[in-house]
């Protein structure tokens, strides 16, 4: 199948050596093996070779190519545990999504992708400058129509939205926002709360249970490569030791003490 004019590629020349290059025949990516000129007719899969005759792959790059790429002003979800936020809530393309904060827009980036109408993501920040640096990576990486954004101090003043499937939180003190996630969501929700530290995941906890959230639950994922050879097959050295822990809840309406 031919790449279309515009769209992105990975120019895959192995593991420490991909580029990320929207397509345009005629035009040379620089890489440090080499300029690869890329063709017309470019297909997904082909082969090309680089100037200084390295091969490179045209692949479809996959959707933590795009997020290990962006534009940071903040920290931002590791593909990992976006991978792990999806899974363990009821992710459906379909799904209202409210999220705070913006951050760079690594959440928000995927989510655009992923969702489809009338799917659509909500995401608050306080900060202008982080917003407009997650909308940008979201225009270059994403769908825009796919995000409404609201500034928006949401532990002052809350979600507009109601009746939304899953509530994402990633602010500092997020126990602040555990209420005003608790009006947003549906009967069933989830709540996900990242925090790096335990102090905070005890304290966001503590107001999930006043609440009356169910099912609560804080995961942490470690993610480590393998080199696979014939001889002394063995972990990789490095690896993201710690990125956040993830606290999920759902929305109870009534707590079952009062259901008779
Ligand atoms: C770590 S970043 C979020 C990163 C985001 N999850 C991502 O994947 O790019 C945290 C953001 O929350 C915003 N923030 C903190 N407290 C907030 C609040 N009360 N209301 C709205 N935004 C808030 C900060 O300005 C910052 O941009």
């Amino acid at each position: 199948m031919e790449v279309k004019v515009g769209e992105y590629i990975l120019l895959w020349g192995g593991p420490d050596a991909n580029y990320l290059s929207e397509y345009r025949p005629g035009k040379a990516v620089h890489s440090h093996r080499g300029i690869v000129h890329l063709p017309e007719g470019l297909l997904w899969g082909d082969a090309l070779r680089s100037s200084t005759g390295r091969v490179f792959y045209v692949i479809r790059p996959s959707n933590a190519d795009f997020v290990l790429r962006l534009r940071r002003k903040t920290n931002i979800f590791y593909p990992k545990d976006i991978g792990l936020v999806l899974m363990l809530t009821d992710f459906h393309p379909k799904a209202r999504i409210v999220e705070v904060g913006s951050g760079s827009g690594g959440m928000a980036v995927v989510l655009s992708r992923l969702l489809v109408e009338p799917g659509k993501l909500y995401s608050y920040d306080v900060n202008a400058r982080h917003q407009r640096v997650a909308k940008e990576n979201v225009s270059k990486y994403g769908r825009a129509e796919k995000v409404i954004w609201h500034l928006r101090d949401v532990a002052k003043c809350g979600f507009w939205e109601r009746e939304v499937d899953i509530a994402i939180v990633d602010v500092p003190e997020p126990w602040e926002i555990v209420p005003h996630a608790f009006r947003s969501l549906k009967g069933g929700g989830f709540l996900v709360a990242a925090s790096p530290n335990v102090e905070q995941v005890k304290e966001t906890r503590k107001r999930m249970n006043e609440l009356g959230f169910f099912g609560i639950r804080t995961v942490e994922l470690l993610l480590r490569d393998w080199h696979i050879r014939e001889v002394g097959c063995r972990p990789d050295h490095r690896m993201q030791g710690h990125t956040l822990f993830y606290t999920f809840g759902r929305k109870v309406i009534r707590k079952a003490a009062a259901v008779k």
